[in-house]
């Protein structure tokens, strides 16, 4: 996605970390639920570093994407932790953590395949009772067409969207979203920007097939967002 590449500078008006105080806070209630003890812990897919901003306050982030220009972007709200380019199915940190947290990434991968080499690599750098967070956006159950908009101002610069998520054919494991990006510089100029990406949409029975298959049991997590409608599910993966 142009998102992650070249229009990777503009995250911070499309998704101020700011926003993510909230879910942070259940995710962070979910992971206590499972391990309390958490001490340290890696994010693969970690993006801008919403979320680990605000985890980092309760344990050590390392934060992995394949994008090196959103690392950069996480690298100055996160200067305090270390982050590392790779792919997530086979990123190869060699150290083991208490938990491995995936948000809002791993629905980029829309093969089952890749999903369980996420998992067997997620159980590669966990610790005997570590825990695997993931938040997936959607599943077949609760998945609903939707569109969303928002963006926000720095100064003279801004940005706003348009975001369209859609399921062209029921019966395959993709779902798509178009986005309209439309971006003011600092002297006022105006670039407008399209984008488009595919996204996996699994069942729930096929996420904890899965996830049984690298060797976690699945747990099912509701997580109610005050801001965002709709049905949403985190699975705490824990080892069996
Ligand atoms: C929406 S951002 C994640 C947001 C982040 N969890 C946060 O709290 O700010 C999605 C990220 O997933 C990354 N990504 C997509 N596919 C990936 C893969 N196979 N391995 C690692 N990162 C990936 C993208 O580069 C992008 O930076």
């Amino acid at each position: 996605m142009k998102l992650y590449k070249e229009l990777a500078e503009w995250w911070p008006l499309m998704s101020p970390h700011t926003e993510y105080e909230e879910e942070a806070g259940l995710y962070l209630e979910i992971i206590r639920r499972y391990h309390p003890g958490v001490r340290t812990a890696v994010e693969f897919g970690s993006g801008g570093g919403s979320n680990a901003y605000y985890f980092k306050q309760h344990f050590s982030m390392v934060l992995t994407d394949l994008s090196p220009d959103m690392l950069e972007v996480s690298r100055k709200l996160n200067p305090d932790c270390e982050h590392i380019e790779g792919d997530m199915r086979r990123l190869d940190l060699g150290l083991q953590f208490d938990l491995v947290f995936i948000h809002d990434a791993i629905m980029y991968l829309t093969a089952a395949a890749d999903l369980l080499a996420v998992m067997h690599n997620a159980k590669k750098h966990l610790n005997d009772n570590g825990m695997l967070l993931i938040v997936a956006d959607q599943f077949k159950e609760t998945f609903r067409p939707q569109t969303d908009h928002g963006g926000s101002d720095l100064g003279r610069k801004g940005m706003r969207y348009l975001e369209w998520t859609y399921d062209s054919d029921p019966d395959d494991h993709v779902t798509e979203t178009e986005y309209v990006y439309v971006m003011r510089e600092e002297d006022g100029s105006v670039v407008r920007e399209y984008d488009r990406t595919e996204s996996g949409l699994f069942s729930m029975a096929e996420w904890e097939g899965l996830l049984a298959e690298a060797g976690f049991k699945a747990h099912f997590e509701r997580v109610e967002y005050t801001s965002i409608e709709g049905t949403y599910f985190a699975i705490a993966a824990i080892q069996k």
